[in-house]
């Protein structure tokens, strides 16, 4: 489906699949109103120029392993942007998509349990795509491909390509598990090796990424303790 003007494509994805829309309905706007990120932030785009998509999951996987979405997402936006644009394209634990360290795209997943038990997650991503001018407090941390390339990208050919990619991930991920996309998250990720602070407020070093998806943080007193990606619940 795709909508002109929408408060969020997350709100339009989750009434389609309210309404029983199958897996893989894509919502796609050309500007949000009400864009939302992780944690209740706000996600601002410029009309017309960014990649705002939502899609509808129903993944037959263990509850547990939901979080996990966020990441396979991650990988695969990265990949594909990467292959499109030659830029090099990374991703920060747990959802964001940087290129020289500034936020080029960022990925919500909100999932619910169905009531015949069944997850739904809507699969936000957003990317700054064609925006030359960054504001306010976003200048000096967002940035676009345009931007970076210094010449601007057809959209359609990198949704095309986020798409793809991303099916390709996905059917891996619900068939073989976490195992692959966590290699290629160990390969593609700056977080590791960065100081970072835990769920509890303590600074450390993220070490490594754990078979399950969580970071796995050393803290300055020596304690290994697990972060899990939150703030995916609508
Ligand atoms: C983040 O970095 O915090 C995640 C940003 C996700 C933004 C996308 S844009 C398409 C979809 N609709 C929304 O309202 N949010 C996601």
């Amino acid at each position: 489906m795709r909508l002109g003007e929408v408060d969020s494509t997350q709100i339009e994805a989750r009434r389609l699949a309210d309404g029983g829309a199958p897996e893989g309905t894509v919502v796609r706007a050309e500007h949000q109103t009400r864009g939302r990120g992780r944690l209740g932030r706000d996600w601002v785009d410029e009309p017309g120029s960014a990649l705002l998509i939502s899609i509808v999951l129903r993944p037959a996987v263990e509850v547990s392993r939901l979080p996990q979405l966020s990441l396979v997402a991650g990988i695969a936006v990265a990949e594909a942007l990467g292959e499109t644009s030659r830029l090099p394209v990374a991703v920060e634990w747990p959802n964001d998509l940087l290129i020289r360290g500034l936020k080029v795209g960022g990925i919500l997943a909100e999932s619910s349990i169905g009531a015949d038990g069944v997850a739904v997650v809507i699969l936000g991503i957003g990317i700054n795509v064609n925006q030359t001018r960054f504001a306010g407090d976003l200048q000096g941390r967002a940035t676009s491909l345009a931007h970076q390339a210094g010449h601007p990208f057809d959209r359609e050919r990198l949704l095309a390509a986020v798409l793809e990619r991303l099916e390709a991930w996905y059917r891996r991920w619900v068939a073989e598990g976490f195992g692959p996309v966590r290699e290629a998250w160990r390969r593609g990720s700056v977080t590791l090796g960065r100081r970072v602070t835990t769920d509890g407020g303590a600074a450390g070093i993220a070490e490594d990424l754990a078979e399950d998806g969580a970071l796995l943080v050393r803290t300055d007193a020596g304690a290994l303790v697990r972060r899990v990606a939150t703030g995916s619940a609508p």
